[in-house]
């Protein structure tokens, strides 16, 4: 653990949270930078703040419920007010998600929200986007999707799992594809490619989804967009 990365990705969760209001319909993200999120969230309802999460996996429903946050799903609520979650690289109002295998319902619960805010630390912040960019893949379409990525010119790697010693599974027991196109010159290209793959469910290519980035930096809080 690097501390002070942490203590960015730290302020830039209690920095978005400062946005959420008495009454709102909070998105909760998945992931260690979100995880400082929930934490401040949790700490806001001890103080009195009523929030109703709705999670975007079920390892943020389980972090959420245990910091004292009420819980719902989309489709019980009539929408969502605002949105926190983290994102693997981000660049110009593209993020690259997925790298915690939850992109599927990230991208639902972000999409939803009248306002999402993506949340990172300094590292996360590039030039041009290069980092492998996670699919969702139903196991029976695994070669057809590995040769398909091959096609497009990429490299895919099935995420393995060290506690099971094989393939990475999501919630929805779906492998995960770790699709890496090099530098990626045009992401709306490549999310349309991705998008007409047989047996892909989701991937984490998240173009013009979030409304801000905030950005944990040594001297503070930036505001990227
Ligand atoms: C999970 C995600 C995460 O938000 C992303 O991987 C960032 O995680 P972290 O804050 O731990 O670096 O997309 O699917």
């Amino acid at each position: 653990m690097d501390p002070d990365h942490e203590s960015m990705k730290r302020a830039a969760a209690e920095a978005a949270v400062e946005m959420v209001e008495d009454g709102m319909i909070v998105g909760i993200g998945t992931g260690s930078t979100a995880a400082y999120a929930i934490t401040a969230l949790g700490e806001a309802v001890e103080a009195g703040l009523e929030i109703t999460g709705v999670p975007t996996s079920d390892a943020a429903r389980y972090r959420a419920k245990t910091a004292g946050i009420t819980i719902s799903d989309l489709d019980m609520v009539d929408g969502i007010d605002l949105a926190i979650d983290g994102a693997d690289q981000a660049c110009e109002g593209t993020l690259i998600k997925g790298g915690g295998g939850a992109h599927t319902r990230e991208r639902i619960v972000d999409a939803a929200a009248d306002q999402f805010i993506a949340i990172v630390d300094e590292r996360k912040v590039v030039d041009q986007l290069d980092a492998p960019i996670p699919l969702e893949v139903l196991p029976a379409a695994r070669h057809l999707v590995q040769a398909a990525v091959d096609d497009l010119g990429g490299t895919a790697t099935v995420r393995t799992s060290g506690s099971t010693d094989g393939p990475a599974y999501t919630e929805r027991g779906m492998l995960l594809i770790d699709a890496d196109m090099g530098m990626i010159e045009d992401a709306s290209a490549v999310a349309k490619e991705l998008d007409t793959l047989p047996g892909v469910i989701d991937h984490g290519l998240f173009i013009g989804l979030a409304d801000s980035l905030l950005v944990g930096t040594p001297d503070g809080v930036e505001r990227e967009w």
